[in-house]
């Protein structure tokens, strides 16, 4: 059993004391007393949002969120508002929103979300122009029914990324212009994802895309049309399965600095990797050595790391609400105190703010059924230790 292990246990025999004692009173009392009990490394000083906390050193931090819950939840839009400096919509730019019929693009929910960040001074995330895993049905039935050599599929790439980011040229901080294209356990040179191997979505479909049309070139060509469609916004790779020391992330981790390496020879305009970081609580292989170096050597291409998707899986903790939000926070806290090390590191987003809209309700469920808890806010919208662990690890960062 190790330290942590044994401050949990602590932890637990303090807290049955503390839900003996808030028996009579209410969740929201009882939520105070037990942030007064969290210990240093979770408590900060002052009343600063989250994003006033980045700013203060040069960082910044916003979060995904939907059209829907902007619009139809005012006391999440006020949270929102009040703790990120940047947006990123988690679905509404995807293929099978804007495009859910070939040939006709229905922009109406970004030019919201894109009016409502410009109006309330925030930056403004892109995601995403080219993903496997995004297809619409038209374009999956085109993707099973082309001719491999086809140059119909280069076409489609092309109109799609020129449209989008031509669209909003100028007000997009960074663009997700290639997500998720390395998939190492698919047996291509380079570690190319190859969804004819390994499948797309939950149901595995196996079918070609990109990659089996246009070779590892799909990348390159979706970030010069995108840099020439949109000359200001930061271009980003981004990818996920990267932060912990397991085999499979190890040789993910070559493949993915190999593909930018190769980006960078090829002089394909990119600026910067984004680090999805979808952390899971109970995972104990995080090696901050084999991180920290993997950070470094991106910082040494010269690119900018942006944390775009951080959130911590709860489905495996325990299902007591003080240990699981402790477990979740430390995991925050250890996580971005390695990461925000690194000065090439410019900013975080969580995927989701509350975890009243977390897409892991969904993607990792509690199999004892108790809703999960991966966000900095929890349901009610009140700041959770996670918010305290994201706070003092900014509070902690060195200066950009
Ligand atoms: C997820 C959304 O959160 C879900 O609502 C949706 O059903 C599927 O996509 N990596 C990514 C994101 O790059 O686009 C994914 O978002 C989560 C994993």
């Amino acid at each position: 059993m190790n330290r942590r292990h044994l401050l949990y246990l602590g932890l637990s025999t303090a807290t049955t004391g503390i839900m003996k004692r808030a028996g009579a009173v209410s969740s929201k009392q009882q939520s105070m007393d037990d942030l007064q009990n969290l210990p240093p490394h979770l408590t900060v000083v002052g009343e600063f949002s989250l994003q006033e906390r980045a700013a203060a050193k040069g960082l910044i931090y916003g979060a995904a969120t939907g059209f829907d819950f902007l619009v139809s939840d005012l006391d999440f839009k006020k949270k929102f508002l009040q703790e990120c400096g940047i947006l990123v919509p988690e679905n509404d730019i995807k293929w099978f929103n804007i495009r859910s019929i070939s040939d006709n693009f229905d922009f109406s929910k970004v030019d919201h979300m894109l009016a409502f960040s410009n109006n309330n001074e925030m930056l403004f995330r892109g995601h995403t122009l080219i993903w496997h895993n995004a297809n619409p049905k038209w374009l999956i039935k085109k993707f099973k029914k082309s001719d491999p050599t086809s140059k119909k599929i280069e076409n489609l790439l092309i109109n799609h990324v020129s449209t989008v980011a031509r669209r909003y040229a100028g007000k997009v901080h960074s663009w997700d212009v290639v997500n998720e294209a390395i998939n190492v356990s698919d047996g291509q040179k380079g570690g190319f994802r190859d969804t004819t191997k390994s499948g797309v979505g939950i149901k595995k479909d196996k079918y070609p895309t990109w990659f089996n049309f246009l070779g590892m070139d799909y990348i390159d060509l979706a970030f010069r049309v995108a840099a020439e469609a949109d000359p200001t916004a930061m271009l980003t790779y981004n990818d996920y399965g990267l932060e912990y020391d397991i085999p499979w992330q190890e040789a993910k981790r070559g493949a993915v600095l190999n593909l930018l390496r190769r980006l960078q020879t090829n002089q394909t305009p990119i600026h910067a990797f984004g680090l999805q970081s979808h952390l899971q609580g109970h995972e104990k292989r995080f090696n901050p050595t084999k991180l920290r170096n993997f950070l470094h050597d991106i910082a040494d291409l010269g690119l900018k790391i942006i944390i775009t998707e951080l959130d911590v899986a709860d489905h495996k903790l325990p299902r007591d609400i003080q240990i699981r939000d402790r477990m979740v926070a430390d995991a925050y806290y250890e996580y971005l105190s390695v990461v925000l090390d690194e000065p090439a590191v410019i900013g975080v987003l969580t995927w989701g703010l509350s975890d009243r809209y977390t897409w892991l309700s969904q993607r990792r469920p509690r199999p004892d059924g108790a809703p999960v808890r991966p966000l900095p806010l929890d349901a009610d919208l009140n700041r959770k230790p996670a918010w305290y662990a994201i706070a003092r690890a900014f509070d902690n960062a060195p200066p950009r």
